[in-house]
């Protein structure tokens, strides 16, 4: 059996941060991993799930299974929080996920049991992951342009003339905000043309939100998903708790569809928890047994919401930081783009060998495209960085 395996591929995110944490100097920097990190490098239980949880250990009173699709209550509870608290919840409706990786797997399972001859464009550059966790629907993945790194902006035009190549039906997997790994985001006016797009040829959106008040705000960042399923027949969006309530080894998150009306939903849902019953049978009750808490309370919700806050200006602030020394550094306005977008990250223009020097001589680990994780920026140090940065490149460029 094992003999006959072939030798696996590594994980870029996951052999970067192996190699980051064998390193043993003090000094190192982490701008790799995609986990929310405070000015301590730490990623905290946020206050309010610590509260839940010991709410949670002193009131729960079995274990017993609960259902395919979870518990109603955090379904509920996600529904508005991504919806919005006026949505037609009529032909809403939302399974609990194991984090937004198992909702993006087992609605692509779903979809390929509605639509199995359809194909599923997804953009260039997105989260690594996209791709396996996709394909293992079987579907066939289409790349559609997305980024312009000249201008560290989206390329709209790319994106329509990649996207109107897709057939009638086709399924297109959208980033609900916070692009990974660009920090790309697409404008309101921009959206209004995407959408245009899927309406005229039909074409379904998957949307990935997992950075949901990580961007402009927890409703902000919803505004997309918002205006999707005021004027779409149809959508599903994979959502995650990991990032903005930091469940990520708890795995939480909520598989949501939209549908024509009630009853296809209703169906739909059905069909749903049959997946995930083949799949692993129950999702893990405890994250989102503290999530429903939070959301549910309302002293817990607003000091989430408060914590959430100070975690997206901080990141704000580090931005604007980051992209000052640069402009100072390297004398030019190439990097003001780190300031203007969105989310947790951003993309240096690094090549392989400028990443190898940074991550040997300077102890500065950023994975292979890039992409840094911009919570990971250090608060007193932006200077320093800069400067092994600028050094980085204006070396390599000087041998070229
Ligand atoms: C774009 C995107 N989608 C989905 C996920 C999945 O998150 P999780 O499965 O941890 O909830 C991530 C995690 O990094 C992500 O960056």
């Amino acid at each position: 059996m094992f003999e006959a395996l072939p030798e696996p591929k590594a994980d870029a995110i996951l052999s970067l941060m192996a190699a980051f944490r064998a390193d043993t100097r003090t000094d190192k920097l982490d701008l790799g991993a995609g986990i929310y990190k405070d000015s301590q490098a730490k990623t905290p239980v946020m206050r309010a799930i610590k509260t839940a949880e010991k709410k949670l250990a002193d009131t729960q009173d079995t274990k017993a299974y609960v259902s395919p699709t979870g518990s109603v209550p955090f379904c509920h509870a996600m529904i508005e929080q991504v919806f919005g608290r006026d949505a037609d919840t009529s032909r809403i409706r939302a399974a609990q996920s194991v984090g937004g990786s198992g909702a993006l797997r087992v609605l692509a399972e779903l979809m390929k049991q509605g639509r199995p001859e359809a194909n599923m464009w997804v953009s260039d550059p997105s989260w690594p992951n996209h791709v396996p966790l996709l394909k293992a629907s079987g579907y066939q993945l289409y790349r559609y342009a997305y980024y312009d790194a000249a201008s560290g902006q989206v390329n709209l035009d790319g994106m329509l003339a990649s996207l109107s190549k897709a057939k009638e039906g086709d399924i297109v997997v959208l980033h609900g905000c916070c692009h990974n790994p660009t920090g790309a985001d697409l404008t309101t006016d921009n959206w209004t043309r995407v959408i245009d797009l899927l309406e005229q040829k039909n074409l379904f959106p998957l949307v990935d939100l997992a950075y949901q008040g990580f961007g402009d705000g927890l409703e902000e960042d919803a505004a997309a998903v918002r205006m999707m399923a005021s004027r779409l027949p149809e959508m599903v969006v994979a959502a995650s708790c990991s990032k903005n309530l930091g469940l990520y080894r708890e795995r939480v998150g909520a598989a949501m569809l939209v549908a024509q009306n009630d009853a296809e939903a209703t169906r739909a849902l059905g069909l749903l928890g049959g997946v995930i019953r083949a799949n692993y049978s129950m999702p893990p009750d405890h994250g989102a047994n503290a999530t429903e808490i939070v959301l549910s309370d309302a002293a817990l919700n607003a000091d989430w919401r408060q914590e959430l806050e100070a975690m997206r200006t901080r990141m704000i602030a580090l931005r604007q930081s980051f992209s000052d020394a640069m402009r100072k550094r390297s004398n030019s306005d190439r990097f003001d783009y780190i300031a203007q977008q969105k989310g947790m990250f951003s993309r240096l223009p690094l090549n392989t060998q400028q990443l190898d020097t940074l991550r040997e001589q300077h102890g500065i680990y950023i994975v292979g495209d890039g992409r840094i994780n911009v919570a990971g920026l250090p608060e007193q140090g932006m200077d320093a960085l800069a400067d092994a940065l600028c050094s980085v490149m204006a070396d390599t460029t000087a041998a070229a």
